[in-house]
């Protein structure tokens, strides 16, 4: 069975590392598509040689642009990776326009479409993702869903046939690799950090880059935090700093992006973490730390209802405040899956049955 798996962002390579390893032990032939979204070595090259996925079998070089010229530069391309290599199915991952694209030019030549992290709703139009998400589902025959929450938001949509709750593969990408990221990262040594004595923090989303006040918020909360803060800033984070020529004081290490090995360390050994992304709210989870998500709304709600994730608009007093204050419970319920969700989707695409999984039946696995 001939597969293309399609990544272009960050988090996609995260992804796609642990399913590339399961479809190949399932003996697929997995065509490696790379849309060229992210381009910078910390963006994406760094994670190619350390989660070692293997060369892209196409790289469309796609770059940066707004959302109707970046999509539909990819549309054009992918279109002509699938004519040519024919495969049995596309696989994309998440909520990028690099997975909108995908499923849209797949879909259109009757290729099937199999979407990872499938079912994700923040119920916010204004995200770009969600428009992507909303989309790529409707457009998808295999629906792998995290969770539970993302399996009752596609049955609300009537979306019902090939939906599986296989858990999360950036869980299993974070048991794989957290191993490694003890053996191998110097990070805290090379930043002078005390394990426990430092905040953690990123921010990438529009809602908090595009807009000059919410960013200037957030910064003024950072600078007014009396604790160490390590803050591994995505290029967008930093065009707007440089733009909008926002002052950062030096108990904050404003530094590039770092590799998904340093980056794990960095979040483990963290106080408290502050993002808006994605991943990294679960990885916080997953990992013990408590976490400040600097949005209004989230996907993950299951981190926010285990009462390890509080949200926090860009209001500074409001996240000073909670940074001080914020305690997590003791429990922290397995929520995500068993950390086999990539074999679960192999399986499922060369037609073996997915096996059936109950969540919250095993304990996390590092407390
Ligand atoms: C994209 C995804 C977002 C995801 C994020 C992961 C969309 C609509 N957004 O957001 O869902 O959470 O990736 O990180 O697909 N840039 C560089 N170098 C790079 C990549 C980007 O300098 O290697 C800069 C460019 O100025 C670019 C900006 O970052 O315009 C934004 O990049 P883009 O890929 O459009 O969106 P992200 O904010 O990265
Ligand atoms: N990440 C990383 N280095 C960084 C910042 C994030 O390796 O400097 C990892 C993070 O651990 C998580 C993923 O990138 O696995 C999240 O990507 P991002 O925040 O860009 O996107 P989102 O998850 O919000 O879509």
């Amino acid at each position: 069975m001939k597969i293309i798996s399609l990544v272009g962002a960050r988090p996609q390579f995260i992804k796609a590392a642990p399913v590339g390893r399961a479809l190949r032990a399932e003996e697929c032939e997995v065509v490696l598509v790379h849309t060229g979204q992210h381009y910078d070595n910390e963006m994406s090259a760094i994670f190619f040689r350390e989660l070692e996925i293997p060369k892209p079998d196409y790289n469309l070089g796609v770059g940066s642009g707004s959302h109707g010229w970046q999509t539909g530069q990819m549309l054009i391309q992918i279109e002509e990776a699938l004519l040519e290599e024919k495969p049995d199915w596309m696989l994309v991952y998440g909520d990028t326009n690099s997975t909108l694209a995908g499923a849209l030019a797949a879909a259109k030549l009757h290729v099937p479409v199999a979407h990872v992290e499938a079912g994700l709703r923040s119920y916010n139009r204004r995200m770009p993702e969600e428009i992507n998400r909303v989309l790529t589902d409707h457009a998808s025959d295999l629906l792998f869903c995290p969770t539970q929450t993302a399996v009752d938001n596609l049955t609300r949509e009537n979306i019902t046939r090939g939906v599986h709750n296989v858990g999360d593969v950036m869980y299993d990408a974070v048991l794989h690799n957290i191993k490694l990221a003890k053996k191998s990262s110097k990070v805290l040594e090379e930043l002078d950090l005390e394990p426990g004595k430092y905040l953690l923090a990123t921010v990438h989303r529009p809602v908090n880059t595009d807009n000059e006040d919410n960013l200037r918020n957030i910064l003024m909360a950072l600078n007014t935090l009396n604790e160490v803060i390590v803050f591994p800033a995505h290029p967008r984070v930093r065009k707007a700093i440089n733009r909008q020529g926002l002052h950062i004081n030096s108990h904050i290490q404003l530094i590039k992006p770092v590799g998904y090995l340093d980056m794990l360390t960095l979040e483990k050994a963290a106080r408290m973490i502050l993002t808006d992304s994605g991943g990294v709210q679960k990885e916080a989870y997953w990992l013990g730390v408590p976490c400040v998500t600097l949005r209004e709304e989230t996907e993950w709600v299951e981190t926010v209802q285990a009462g390890w994730n509080v949200l926090v608009g860009p209001d500074a007093k409001q996240i000073i405040e909670t940074v001080n204050v914020f305690q997590p419970p003791r429990e922290r319920p397995n929520l995500f899956g068993d950390g086999r969700a990539s074999q679960y989707i192999a399986a499922s695409l060369v037609g073996s049955e997915v096996s059936s999984q109950k969540n919250g039946a095993r304990p996390p696995r590092f407390l």
